[in-house]
């Protein structure tokens, strides 16, 4: 299937408000002032439009991430790397009870469209969806313009390390950004290699924390370093993660700076599991059957260790592989 082939199902007109409507399969998508509202064969839903805007921005960013992107309780998307299913109700233990649950498997091509052109057509010129609510204006009103630039900020993917050649130039991106004001304190210095004649394309190092101040997102994990599936992603944190993450694999955090609050639910009911609170230096491992949503009361720096293995959601789900990551 190519972009070209890609049918988004878009209203002719605009209503009132300005804002499109959209269909996908039998979902269908409307926004007004305040609201977005999710209708399907089965039920409806409503949502604040500043909520939804920014999930659909990290699932269209992380093309549907790594298992379940809930939007909230009810909706949200399940990534098979290939095909998307869409769901209302799946991971709600009260919907499935009513038998109001729905779902959809679409090709990841109509969906990632779709969704992208619903945040295009959505996002006011005065809201940035990766931004901290301190640093954006409001998501609010009546149609009021676009925002390309912000909603089409393209991920750091490093792929050996940033500071080595070839991905030299994702830090001379970063460094083109100012401090954030929350990182002010941060040393900007950069370590000093005195590589051995020969090995200048393989010793390298960069700043990692001031590489971090710089960052203009939040909640946006970047690839800072690929060692075979072994991926370092860190972010930097504000406010609360706008979805809700339902692993399809363990993922470790490494807690860099300042304090996070997770909230940890079982992954399929919603069944609240605990609560971790995460200081600077602390390490956890997210279990591979959970789902989880961070809260950071102060701009935070947080590491994600992923494992990328493309096996690994087969592994888990047919049990070969646990769903934790040590035995003690
Ligand atoms: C996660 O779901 O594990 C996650 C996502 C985005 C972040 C941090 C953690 O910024
Ligand atoms: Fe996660």
């Amino acid at each position: 299937m190519t972009i070209a082939d890609i049918d988004v199902v878009k209203s002719a007109d605009v209503n009132g408000e300005g804002y499109h409507e959209f269909r996908l399969g039998e979902f269908t998508f409307r926004r007004d002032e305040f609201f977005v509202y999710i209708g399907w064969p089965t039920g409806n839903h409503i949502m604040s439009a500043d909520a939804f805007l920014r999930a659909l921005q990290r699932d269209v960013a992380w093309d549907f991430f790594y298992g379940t992107v809930n939007f909230d309780g009810v909706f949200g998307t399940v990534n098979h790397y290939g095909t998307v299913d869409i769901f209302a109700g799946r991971f709600n233990d009260s919907y499935r009870k009513a038998e109001l649950d729905y779902s959809e498997n679409v090709e990841t091509p109509r969906i990632r469209e779709t969704f992208k052109s619903i945040l295009e057509d959505w996002t006011n010129q005065t809201f940035d969806p990766f931004a901290s609510p301190h640093e954006t204006g409001s998501a609010f009103g009546l149609k009021n313009g676009a925002n390309v630039a912000a909603i089409t900020r393209r991920r750091v993917a490093a792929r050996r390390m940033v500071a080595v050649p070839g991905d030299e130039e994702i830090r001379t991106d970063a460094s083109g950004f100012p401090v954030n004001r929350m990182f002010s304190d941060v040393d900007q210095t950069e370590p000093v290699v005195e590589a051995e004649p020969g090995f200048e394309s393989e010793v390298a190092a960069f700043n990692l924390f001031a590489y971090l101040s710089r960052s203009d997102v939040t909640w946006n994990p970047s690839v800072v370093s690929a060692c075979k599936d072994s991926l370092f992603c860190p972010t930097t944190e504000e406010y609360i993660l706008p979805i809700i993450h339902g692993n399809d694999r363990v993922e470790w955090f490494v807690q860099l700076s300042d304090e996070i609050t997770w909230e940890v639910e079982d992954r399929d009911t919603g069944a609240v599991r605990s609560r971790v609170v995460m200081k600077a230096g602390d390490v956890c491992a997210m279990p591979a059957d959970i789902r989880h949503q961070g809260y950071s009361p102060k701009r935070s720096m947080l590491l994600v260790w992923e494992n990328g293995a493309g096996n690994l959601p087969e592994l888990i789900a047919s049990g070969k592989t646990p769903t934790y990551p040590v035995e003690f």
